[in-house]
């Protein structure tokens, strides 16, 4: 069915298509009937997994950017996934990058973006989430970035915000210090600021977490284009201050071989040419955690064999955007018969 509507999209320019299909969603997810529906029309066997102490229903979901202002996480969740993670969410709303500021790929199957987190910051998100009903057996991340006006000595003090924010609606949390479109982001990924900020978030976790009595799981999402000593250094801080998990990874800034015209677009690229750089980091973070760290493993799925391909290599968890876009929302029911279970 997709591919009869693709062509039409795809003539669309890609945010604004976007746009369209996160109504869509949203209207599934605020009618109880649609809800029903859909569910039904995109019912998946159960793989039920446990990952830092979180019960997943099955080990795929769907990346951070695809529902950046967590307005149609209640629809998404009825296409098969067992996991959703919204945001990125900044502390204060903000427009992002001027458009356009998404590309396709076509013949790469690919996309370029430098969306530089637009959103309509945590005070509107928490409402989306505040009492909303939620689906039965959905794990919800939320996605945390900083604003772009903070400067980098000043990071923390977002990440803090947005913990104690988010603390007591979300499952797990996640920090985003991976984004090629918020200038100077990526440098939290180097060793002293990474501990330093990693050490004060702990701070604020911590009191959060006695208030509520719960462990909140903290995921660190790092980018592709780390290098070997980069990566041991942020993986030394990652396990040293008791993050629970990684997720690998987020767009890259490398080109190579890419064969589409919109081929130098400013932004980070996904899709089937990040698939390996983010299997390889898959691979690695496995490796030198000993397979002690849980891994979300992130970028160019969009098949069944793509996600054994991460798995294979030390993922616990997947998630997909790119793939929604070229493959459609049937992606995920066909992945998960695929992988099989009850
Ligand atoms: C993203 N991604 C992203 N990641 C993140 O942590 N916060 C964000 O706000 C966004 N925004 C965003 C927008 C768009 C348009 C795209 C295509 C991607 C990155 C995303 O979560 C994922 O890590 C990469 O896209 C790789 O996975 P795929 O797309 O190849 O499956």
């Amino acid at each position: 069915m997709y591919r009869i509507f693709r062509p039409i999209l795809f003539r669309l320019d890609p945010e604004n298509t976007h746009h369209f299909s996160l109504l869509l969603m949203r209207l599934v997810g605020t009618s109880q009937t649609l809800s029903r529906i859909i569910t039904w029309l995109y019912k998946t066997p159960k793989n039920p997994v446990k990952i830092f102490g979180l019960n997943f229903q099955n080990r795929l979901g769907i990346a951070a950017g695809y529902d950046k202002d967590g307005e149609a996480w209640q629809g998404l969740s009825c296409l098969g996934f067992g996991h959703v993670e919204i945001g990125t969410v900044t502390p204060q709303p903000q427009s992002g990058n001027p458009k356009p500021r998404v590309f396709r790929l076509m013949e790469d199957r690919a996309l370029i973006n430098r969306m530089g987190f637009p959103g309509k910051g945590m005070y509107y998100v928490k409402n989306q989430l505040a009492g909303k009903k939620r689906p039965r057996g959905l794990v919800l991340g939320v996605n945390l970035g900083m604003n772009k006006t903070t400067p980098i000595e000043m990071a923390a003090v977002d990440y803090q915000q947005l913990i104690c924010t988010f603390a007591s609606h979300a499952d797990y949390l996640v920090i985003n210090i991976s984004s090629p479109n918020t200038v100077g982001l990526r440098r939290l990924q180097a060793k002293e600021l990474m501990d330093k900020l990693l050490k004060q978030l702990n701070q604020v976790r911590v009191d959060q977490q006695s208030a509520l009595n719960r462990r909140i799981p903290l995921c660190v999402k790092l980018a592709p284009d780390l290098t070997d000593p980069e990566l041991d250094d942020a993986l030394s801080v990652i396990q040293n201050r008791e993050i629970d998990g990684v997720i690998a990874t987020n767009t890259t800034v490398i080109r190579e071989g890419l064969k589409s015209k919109n081929a130098r677009e400013v932004g980070g690229l996904s899709g089937i040419p990040l698939r390996r750089l983010s299997t390889q980091m898959v691979r690695k973070i496995h490796h030198r955690t000993r397979g002690q760290l849980p891994i979300i493993g992130v970028g160019g799925v969009m098949s069944v064999d793509d996600v054994k391909e991460k798995l294979d290599a030390g993922a616990a968890l997947v998630q997909i955007y790119t793939g929604l876009v070229y493959e459609g929302p049937g992606l995920g029911k066909r992945i998960n018969r695929g992988l099989g279970g009850f």
